[in-house]
């Protein structure tokens, strides 16, 4: 980039605030507007819900299983989103006495990550009202903050920009003419991306800023750190795959044997590596923004990561 076509970081600070007022929403005005959800209709589309998997299943079971991942996708929203808010209001103090305009970005962020909690929470309520009971979701939102904040900076903002850009690809994965997807679960992926958008342009900007001060020993240890968070994730969406198997099995109305429970929990598990893990891991800006803060070593060791999880 030229001198003359360069935005500067304090012009994408102010960009982001200013797209922030812009797309702000409100969750029962502009998302919800009175709806239910209606079992008749698929939560996540087939492209996230990874429908062609589940190759034992009816065209009715996928559907439920979409809507038992819809379920997921809030509660895993729900609980990221915690220590994403977490480490945005601690970033936010390098910018008290700094860039005021920085710091609003940081505080809208964190603002509006409260309100996506809400959100999610709220979304989980209404799939309750309409399917079985037995679900459960038991992972404790602030015990996976505690941990995820002992690690560093540098591998907790990775982890969030991975996170940020994959709620867009989901976002253009809803809007995909998947016939029978819900339409209020359509506007949740349409609300989320407008605001994650502006979450993902200040995580590269805070993840460089911060890249910028560490030696080379510590960026290695933080690439440590990445890979651990990325693993321990993954042994939460083992866990989960593990329960909605289950709650599948145990509400789909027929017998489900051994063999066939088994592949119904991969294909729940690989799901779920897809949505949570791979679509950011794979996304482009995700790869160009991480490669350039890395030596080709370090991107050998997150790549020899991620493909273990397949
Ligand atoms: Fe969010
Ligand atoms: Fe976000």
């Amino acid at each position: 980039m030229n001198a003359v076509t360069r935005i500067s970081d304090d012009d994408r600070y102010a960009r982001c605030v200013q797209i922030s007022k812009r797309v702000c929403w409100d969750i029962d005005n502009d998302v919800i507007r009175g709806r239910r959800f209606d079992v008749a209709q698929k939560f996540l589309p087939d492209g996230l819900a990874l429908a062609d998997v589940f190759t034992t299943l009816s065209a009715d079971e996928k559907r439920f299983v979409s809507q038992i991942q819809g379920r997921t996708y809030a509660n895993v929203f729900g609980l990221v989103e915690r220590f994403i808010n977490a480490k945005v209001l601690e970033l936010s103090h390098e910018h008290w006495f700094g860039d005021q305009v920085a710091l609003e970005a940081l505080v809208r962020f964190s603002d509006e990550e409260l309100k996506h909690q809400a959100l999610f929470r709220r979304i989980d309520a209404m799939i309750g009202e309409v399917l079985p009971g037995g679900y459960s979701f038991d992972v404790d939102p602030n015990a996976v903050a505690h941990a995820v904040l002992g690690k560093s900076t540098w591998a907790v903002l990775a982890l969030t920009l991975d996170i940020e850009l994959f709620s867009q690809f989901h976002y253009r994965q809803s809007i995909d003419p998947d016939t029978g997807l819900s339409e209020l679960f359509r506007d949740v992926f349409l609300y989320h991306w407008k605001e994650e958008s502006q979450h993902a342009a200040i995580d590269e900007l805070e993840w460089v800023r911060h890249d910028a001060d560490l030696t080379g020993e510590q960026r290695d240890w933080a690439v440590d750190d990445f890979i651990e968070l990325v693993a321990a994730i993954d042994g939460i969406l083992q866990d989960q795959a593990g329960a909605d198997a289950g709650y599948f099995a145990g509400t789909c109305g027929r017998a489900v044997d051994e063999a066939e429970a088994c592949a119904i929990e991969d294909a729940f598990l690989k799901a779920y590596r897809w949505q949570y893990i791979h679509s950011g891991a794979q996304h482009p800006h995700f790869g160009r923004v991480l490669s350039s803060l890395i030596t080709e070593n370090q991107g050998l060791r997150i790549q020899a990561a991620l493909a273990a999880l397949q």
